[in-house]
């Protein structure tokens, strides 16, 4: 029997686990047999000491045992591909990928998170659809993936649930952004899920986890590394996070954003990116095409409106009505305008983001309710030329006082010049 306080001091002191004591640890974390208390202090040493690559796959393979796993593939008899993001300001990337995959004919079957840190998770930006319910039992994923193409639920409790405990941990005690945590918190449930071939997402810049681009290719390897020990294919694409992705940022906002993305109407950088995804993860897929031609078969099906009928199907499927006059609305929508011209150098995500956070988009402590209809809509992004009055952005508030006060916290995030600023892609690399 380990001692969790002894391997705490030793994980502290910088010595190397064994495979069997992070094993135990996680394990009986899971069991409730070793208390909150202590699997906070140990991320927290992680978060001084690391892990060894050894360490990061003895900590993946213990949250897969922790749980049932699936093999999605199998039961629909086809490979199965899967995408994740490491997560970020305003990123609503699965709503739109999924149909559109979809919609190209590769089922999609996907287990997604709630809110982490400054972020909200895919789960809530969906439950602001009024009806929709993400708690499907295995079967009935399954069926749907099999009949419409496409299934996104919460993370079920018997898949990975050392992860589905650690992650609301982790999220009130400052040890979200770990490198070794968030790459088995995230390839264990891409393995466990029965994914083949997996796109990750790694976000870069000031509302990622990871703030430059080395410690994105770090984790983008370590998760690599992690996919190929476990016999999967993985892809990892690098992109921007320095400012949010698109404009809006809160739940229903969002899910808007996400629905005019799939019609083909949404904003460029996001929809850059939504088909830079949807190419890649049909060049993984059975269908047997390069990135180029899946890329002309994504814009093909957002053209002739195929993906959005697939979106329709999908968010019915779930009991969700699809109809974007149906999300909640808030009482109080205030312009924020510019106060002098120029260009927009910098529009921070990170102020962005907590902006939307203390509107109530987000959560600040595990168990938060989170208020569907606030946010923030970003209107002139970075590179943008404005004169002195045109709008930035819009808050939705639920009151007078709070939209001031996120309007004020939202125009700290713009920073004008008189240059422009120098272009920065989305996609800033590719890990593969
Ligand atoms: N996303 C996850 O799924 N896990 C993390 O730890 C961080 C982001």
């Amino acid at each position: 029997m380990i001692r969790p306080a002894e391997l705490i001091e030793r994980k502290r002191n910088g010595e190397e686990l064994q495979a069997g004591e992070i094993g135990e640890l996680v394990l009986g974390y899971t069991r409730g047999a070793i208390p909150d208390y202590q699997l906070a202090a140990f991320c927290m040493a992680v978060y001084f000491r690391g892990m060894t690559a050894a360490e990061t796959f003895a900590l993946t393979e213990a949250m897969i045992r922790s749980g049932r796993t699936l093999d999605l593939g199998s039961a629909l008899g086809r490979k199965v591909v899967d995408k994740h993001s490491t997560g970020g300001v305003g990123d609503k990337t699965t709503i739109a990928v999924g149909p559109i995959v979809a919609a190209c004919g590769v089922p999609v079957g996907k287990m997604s998170g709630r809110g982490l840190g400054h972020t909200g998770g895919t789960l809530d930006k969906l439950e602001s659809i009024p009806g929709f319910r993400v708690d499907l039992s295995a079967e009935a994923f399954v069926a749907q993936v099999r009949d419409v193409g496409l299934a996104i639920v919460g993370q079920s409790d018997d898949l990975v649930p050392a992860d589905k405990q650690l992650y609301g941990l982790r999220d009130v005690t400052a040890t979200v952004d770990i490198l070794p945590l968030i790459a088995s918190s995230i390839m264990s449930k891409k393995i466990a899920g029965g994914a083949d071939a997996i796109v990750l997402d790694v976000k870069v810049g000031d509302g990622a986890f990871m703030k430059t681009l080395d410690e994105a290719r770090a984790l983008a390897e370590t998760m690599l590394a992690l996919g190929e020990e476990a016999g999967r294919e993985v892809v990892c694409l690098l992109t921007d996070m320095d400012q949010p992705l698109g404009a809006a940022v809160g739940n229903a906002l969002e899910i808007a954003e996400a629905r005019e993305t799939v019609r083909g109407d949404g904003p460029t950088d996001f929809t850059e990116l939504v088909l830079d995804a949807c190419a890649r993860l049909l060049s993984l897929s059975d269908l047997g095409v390069d990135v180029p031609e899946g890329r002309r078969r994504a814009e093909g099906v957002v053209a002739d409106g195929s993906a959005l009928a697939l979106y329709e199907r999908w968010i019915r499927a779930q009991g969700g009505d699809p109809d974007p006059g149906a999300l909640p609305r808030a009482p109080v929508v205030r312009e924020l305008r510019s106060p002098s011209s120029g260009y927009v150098a910098r529009l921070g995500a990170i102020a962005v983001g907590h902006a939307a956070l203390h509107l109530g988009a987000g959560r600040r402590a595990k168990g938060d309710e989170i208020d569907p209809a606030v946010g923030v809509v970003c209107r002139a992004k970075r590179g943008a030329r404005v004169a002195g009055g045109d709008l930035l952005a819009e808050i939705h508030a639920r009151d007078e006082e709070q939209a001031r006060t996120a309007a004020a916290e939202v125009l700290s995030a713009y920073e004008l010049a008189e240059a422009p600023p120098d272009e920065r892609p989305l996609l800033l690399d590719v890990v593969a």
